[in-house]
Formats: C-alpha cells, structure tokens, sequence
C-alpha cells in the first residue's frame, strides 16, 4: 500500500492504473476510518483492479472552526486499516496543496437542495462537500467512487453533479452498515455518552416503524412523519431536528406516497447530532396504500 501526500503524484500513480487498463475504485474520506468505510473499500476491492482512499479532512464542509479542529485525524490507524482491506493507495493531501491559497475560488453549487434538510442544518455543507468530491474526481476519475447510503443526501446530490457536469465517474451506493440494535455506524457515535449510545437506537426504531406501516398499507406521509416523531420524541435524550418522507429520486415531499420513497431522520443526543434514513418499502405501484380517505 502506497501513501501519496501531492495531489499531482496521486493523479499519475492513478493514470498509471488506467495505462495497465485496470479499474480505479475511488473511496473519498475524511478520515477516522470505520466499518461503514470499511465495506465501502471491501466493495470497490471486490470490483475493481486497483483501490484508491483518500483520507482528507476538508475545511469547507464544516460549519465552526471548532468542528473542524476537533475531527479526529489518525492517519496510521486509517492507513493500516484500509491497508488491511486491501486498498493499494492512501492519499492524504495536505489542506495547502488541495487549494492555492488554501480555498478554491471556484465552487460547486449543489442547487436548491443543498438548502433542504442537512443543507438546512449546516448552511454551506453541501457546497463543500460538492466542491471537494469534484476535485477529488478530477484527480482520480474515470473511476468507480463508493459511497455510503448512511448519507443520502450527499449520495444523492454527488449523483446529481456526476449527471449534470458530466463527470466520468461511476456512483456506487453501498448500504449503511448497523449495529446490532440498528444504529446506522459513523464516526460521531463514539461522541456519545453510554445512556446516549442507548438511546439513540430509536432513529432506526422510528425508520422501522414507518417502513412497517408503508407495509401494511399507509401511504400518507404526514401519519408516516408523525408516527416517526412520536417515536423519537418519546426518547427522553433525543432531541428531535426533523423528520421527512421524500421521494428517492426526485427528493420532493410526496403527501401520498406513489413510487420509491425514503424516510429521513435527525437527531441530538447530547451535543451530538446524528441523521439516518432508509427506503420505505415500495412492491411496483401495486401495493394499496392509503390515499388519504379513513
Ligand atoms: O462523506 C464523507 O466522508 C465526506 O463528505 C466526503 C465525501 C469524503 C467529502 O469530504
């Protein structure tokens, strides 16, 4: 396994690959790797000829100075880890060498539903996350990128770049990878307190919940949101953000649900906010769901 530090070495390392006409699989992150990222890499190890992560924990994606310094970075443990998992390069730019002057001039608008939902929450995140993820490309693509169905959004709205701009890169969605009692894996769970640890199992309860009853029938999405809010709000340590129902392709917010849809969920435990979602049952339009008259 090779660690690459120049943005310009990691991209000839990479066009080297493609000379020996092999498959680059590209897993961008920022780091503190775990089992969520760790499926993702296994994924791009099974399909593709050579394995690149980066490993970058890029400024413009958060919102407080403070955030940002208090990412953990673990560059050894990550390189030994992806290592293990068989990727064959680690890039690890510095901030100064990814941007002249350290902030790109230019950035990628991700259009109004960069504002919804996480955009709501972290004004700016997507546009950071956009901005990143197609430098990123720029220096590895053609490739297959991985990522992570935990964050849906951002699957959503890098898919919506890689279509709008063209982008010769191949989005692969892996599932969200869970915890026995259904906490959907990610770095901030190690932020939380034991009773927050316990807790904070009901987001998946609440997604169940809703799915459960998609199953059964109900098609309208306020009885769905509601259902999933009372559920959360029963949890004396959650503090609810918000719930929705979308539609999977379009993320609009269907009142009746008539085609694939997702359920999204955000919540703080303590100082620590977590989101998760999951695809609501959807047979092929057969399935009679409720249009709203009981
Ligand atoms: O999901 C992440 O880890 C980050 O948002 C990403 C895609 C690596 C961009 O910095």
């Amino acid at each position: 396994m090779e660690l690459i530090r120049s943005p310009d070495r990691f991209r000839d390392a990479l066009e080297l690959a493609r000379a020996g006409r092999q498959v680059v699989g590209f897993v961008p992150t920022l780091g503190d790797l775990h089992e969520g990222h760790a499926r993702l890499i296994r994924t791009a190890r099974e399909e593709c000829g050579v394995v690149a992560v980066s490993v970058f924990v890029n400024p413009l994606q958060f919102e407080s100075a403070a955030d940002l310094a208090a990412y953990p970075r673990r560059l050894e443990r990550d390189q030994a880890m992806a290592s293990s998992i068989g990727a064959d390069v680690v890039f690890a730019p510095a901030e100064e060498d990814m941007f002249s002057g350290g902030r790109p001039e230019v950035t990628v608008d991700p259009g109004p539903l960069g504002d919804r939902f996480e955009g709501d929450a972290r004004p700016g995140h997507f546009r950071g996350v956009l901005t990143v993820v197609a430098k990123l490309f720029g220096l590895a693509a053609p490739c297959r990128a991985y990522f992570g169905e935990k964050d849906a959004q951002q699957l959503r709205l890098v898919r919506a770049m890689v279509g709008d701009l063209s982008l010769p890169v191949a989005v692969v969605a892996c599932p969200t990878v869970r915890k026995v009692d259904g906490l959907a894996v990610s770095s901030r769970n190690a932020r939380l307190s034991s009773e927050e640890r316990r807790a904070a199992s009901v987001l998946f309860e609440a997604l169940s919940t809703a799915a459960a009853l998609v199953r059964r029938g109900e098609g309208r999405a306020d009885v769905l949101k509601a259902e999933m809010a009372r559920r959360i709000g029963a949890e004396s340590l959650a503090r609810l953000d918000y719930v929705a129902v979308v539609d999977d392709r379009t993320w609009e917010e269907p009142a009746i649900l008539d085609g694939p849809a997702r359920a999204l969920v955000a919540a703080r435990f303590g100082q620590t906010r977590l989101i998760d979602n999951l695809l609501l049952p959807w047979a092929d339009g057969s399935t009679v769901h409720n249009s709203g008259d009981s």
